[in-house]
């Protein structure tokens, strides 16, 4: 088979990837079982991954070996094949979203060449995620009103247009302040700041062009290949909260302080990034269920075509019982599905 049709059913194989996680994680969404909706879309992600042509390792995963048994740090994931890829899963961004039924959870899966990606154990980074227009024009070490004003020119418009992402922290009180100075609009996010980084890269229909302040390493990391994948930029920085942590970035080789550009975070050419919504969000319907089909949106990139494709799946119940995804006692949608 050549490449670029073993590239084009990776994608294909990929969505089935996050479909299947969204689906396990799903007959969970608001019943407040955190644990229990991550577990079931780790398994799921991890059996989809199985029979993946692909040679995997999971370079951003579920943790160490010892603590997460599965999708772990170092993990080789795939049936073997060629290609050799890095692999960087997030069953669950938005675990609490999922939980609490909140809007914006997703299943999460990026593919790049093999060590291509930029790894990490330390938890926060500092991101700073525009769209194409304003592609080179972003210095993390500058103050956020400069960029601002880079960025609008970019954009053709006013800095007070601009809708800025940030996840509700306390961390990032001081960036949503200078912001506010300028006179943006802010999109304050309670979780999910993958979602919120498509969000700002893509140039259709979102309304919001930039996210900035930390968020969770291993998410930026994941984020920097969809933004790579649209053409959009980013940039981040290690958060090191303390010695510890710092000690981990440098034993891991990373220079305390180093802006990671986009091509420091991934440095991959033919990157895969592929999502499904589990709740609804502004970027993904979440799974929903009817008589005889669970419904599904996912939305899957390639960036060797530069193509961001939307996918609308129809899963038959039956079928998705047979494979435990349904269970039995979870799902309670209409009365046609009792009885
Ligand atoms: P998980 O659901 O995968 O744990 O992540 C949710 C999330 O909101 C990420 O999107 C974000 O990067 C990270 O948590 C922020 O971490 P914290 O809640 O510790 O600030």
């Amino acid at each position: 088979m050549g490449t670029q049709q073993m590239d084009r059913n990776l994608a294909l194989e990929l969505l089935r990837v996050t479909e299947n996680a969204a689906l396990a994680a799903a007959p969970l969404q608001g019943r407040g079982l955190k644990e229990e909706a991550d577990q079931r879309a780790v398994d799921a992600m991890r059996s989809a991954l199985a029979s993946v042509d692909m040679r995997g390792t999971v370079v951003i995963g579920e943790g160490e070996k010892d603590e997460a048994p599965m999708l772990y740090f170092g993990e080789e994931v795939g049936n073997g094949l060629e290609p050799e890829v890095d692999v960087a899963v997030d069953p669950i961004d938005g675990t609490r979203l999922a939980a609490n039924g909140q809007p914006g959870a997703m299943a999460v899966v990026a593919l790049a060449e093999r060590d291509s990606m930029f790894t990490t154990h330390v938890h926060y980074m500092e991101k700073l995620i525009v769209g194409r227009r304003a592609r080179g024009v972003i210095d993390i070490e500058m103050p956020v009103e400069w960029n601002m004003r880079r960025i609008a020119k970019a954009e053709g418009l006013h800095p007070r247009d601009l809708v800025v992402v940030i996840l509700d922290r306390e961390r990032n009180e001081p960036i949503i302040r200078q912001v506010r100075e300028v006179g943006a609009r802010i999109r304050l996010i309670s979780d999910g700041d993958v979602a919120g980084a498509i969000m700002a890269a893509l140039e259709t229909k979102t309304g919001m062009h930039a996210l900035m302040g930390s968020g969770g390493a291993t998410e930026g990391v994941i984020a920097a290949c969809a933004v790579k994948a649209l053409g959009g930029d980013m940039q981040g920085k290690l958060l090191l909260r303390d010695d510890d942590e710092r000690r981990t970035a440098e034993g891991e080789g990373h220079a305390p302080g180093r802006i990671l550009g986009i091509d420091d975070l991934c440095s991959g050419h033919n990157i895969f990034f592929a999502a499904t919504g589990i709740t609804t969000g502004e970027l993904l319907r979440g799974v929903t269920y009817e008589e005889y089909y669970a419904y599904s949106h996912s939305m899957v990139i390639r960036s060797a075509s530069g193509t961001l494709r939307h996918v609308e799946a129809f899963h038959d119940m039956g079928k998705l019982r047979e494979k435990g995804l349904l269970p039995e006692q979870m799902v309670v949608a209409s009365p046609a599905l009792v009885r």
